[in-house]
């Protein structure tokens, strides 16, 4: 029998077939179509409580974990989010809609993003949210007119550049002088804004905010990190007086996508950061500001597998195989953008060989449409039969497109043996409706 990676421990086999969170794959193909997005629901409370019980070990029952909602934005998720406990990180005002629409309170979301504009910040103010996370010197000034105009003081918190470098890939590392995001401190602009903002009247500058990068495994990258930002806290602190009462650290600890890499022990990780920041102040002689977390993919990435049915084999001798399914780069994009690794398998006849290497790909007129290279399959895959991707739940709807007007596939949660749908499939009609 094939070796399968069972990669997260919501996945197994029994009697030759492919569980998911103990539910079995083909029959939830046959229920619900294809593709679909599966969603554990009962792994994303577990990782939120993760977080969670971590952040308030390490420091004394304060702290906070924001959820990263770009990771994967629909109704259902924030619901879970509140429940949980976990504040929200956002970065739209769609996202935002989302999150109202679903009963979360606003006060808990941080609204994220390099470019806000200024019909972001009049939506985000009217329904009451939490803290803006101030990018640039522009925008900080945009926010203190609003909020003037609006008659409010608003809470914010500086995004500032760390100049570390993850090394993940370039397009999720965001941590490095020459970003894009935020404020760097090498430069001395972290400074000057810091400065510009404790002169702004409508303003309450509670802390500041730092990202490294995305799909980091490297535990010292947060170490450094957290030694980088108090450090500029307490040269802050010496400089002007201002006494910053948050630090978020953000997001970006990796998950699994297979079987080589490793699996993060995010509460050990946590309680680590927890201790250095402890020793960090007191040698520091500052106060332990509050610590924010803003995981999203360790929240969902592995909650996720897309269930997919395959259209066409097609072998060509000499050269390789194809084996097409019914999705493809407009459900998941990852390959095509960043080259990402993914595991891939029939979700029935687990006992035969896979000993055929194919190109998974997809359905649209493209040929980077590719889900994966050089995946192991049975011989004798065929039309009809279904795939499971794993490890598809951080990046994949969020990310999703209707390039050649496909629709988007649905989301059905798992949850206690039972299921249900949180997203509805995208209908050929629901593309139409825009046009006028
Ligand atoms: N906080 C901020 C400010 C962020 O920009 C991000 C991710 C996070 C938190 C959450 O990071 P996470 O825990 O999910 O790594 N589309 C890419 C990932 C982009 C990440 C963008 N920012 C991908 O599919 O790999």
């Amino acid at each position: 029998m094939t070796q399968i990676p069972l990669i997260c421990n919501n996945i197994s086999i029994e009697n030759d077939r492919l569980l998911f969170a103990g539910q079995d794959t083909a029959e939830l193909a046959n229920q619900y179509g294809t593709p679909v997005y599966l969603m554990d629901e009962n792994r994303i409370r577990e990782r939120c409580r993760t977080y969670l019980g971590a952040i308030k070990q390490a420091f004394g029952g304060k702290g906070k974990a924001l959820y990263a909602s770009k990771a994967s934005s629909f109704k259902r998720i924030y619901e879970i989010m509140k429940e949980e406990g976990m504040g929200i990180d956002v970065v739209s005002s769609g996202e935002i809609c989302t999150v109202l629409k679903a009963g979360y309170p606003l006060s808990n979301a941080y609204f994220h993003s390099n470019n806000k504009t200024d019909a972001d910040i009049a939506y985000a103010m009217d329904n009451g949210i939490g803290y803006f996370v101030v990018d640039n010197t522009e925008e900080l000034l945009a926010v203190q007119a609003m909020a003037a105009k609006k008659g409010i003081r608003q809470k914010i918190l500086l995004r500032i550049t760390p100049g570390i470098d993850p090394h993940t890939y370039a397009a999720v590392s965001t941590g490095k002088v020459d970003s894009k995001f935020g404020s760097a401190i090498e430069t001395g602009m972290a400074e000057e804004i810091t400065k510009l903002a404790l002169l702004q009247e409508n303003i309450i500058l509670s802390g500041f905010h730092c990202h490294v990068g995305s799909q980091v495994f490297d535990s010292d990258v947060y170490l450094r990190a957290a030694d980088v930002m108090l450090t500029f806290i307490s040269d802050i602190k010496q400089k002007t007086g201002y006494v910053a009462e948050e630090l978020d650290l953000g997001g970006g600890y990796g998950v699994r996508y297979v079987a080589e890499q490793p699996e993060i022990d995010i509460r050990e990780n946590i309680l680590g950061v927890g201790k250095f920041i402890i020793d960090k102040c007191a040698q520091l002689n500052i106060s332990v500001p509050e610590i924010a977390f803003e995981p999203g993919r360790s929240i969902v990435a592995d909650a996720g597998m897309t269930l997919y049915t395959v259209g066409s084999v097609k072998k060509i001798p000499g050269y390789k195989n194809y084996v097409s399914v019914d999705g493809g780069m407009t459900d998941n994009v990852r390959f095509a953008m960043y080259g990402s690794p993914y595991t891939l398998f029939p979700a029935k006849g687990l006992h035969r060989p896979f000993d055929m290497r194919c190109s998974v790909v997809g359905r649209c007129c493209e040929s980077g449409d590719i889900i994966q290279n050089n995946v192991p399959m049975p011989q004798d895959i065929k039309r009809g039969d279904v795939i499971a991707c794993l490890t598809t739940g951080a990046y994949h709807y969020s990310m999703a497109s209707n390039y050649n007007r496909i629709p988007r596939p649905p989301i059905v949660m798992l949850k206690d043996g039972e299921s249900y749908v949180a997203v509805r499939r995208e209908k050929v009609e629901d593309l139409v409706n825009l046009d006028v």
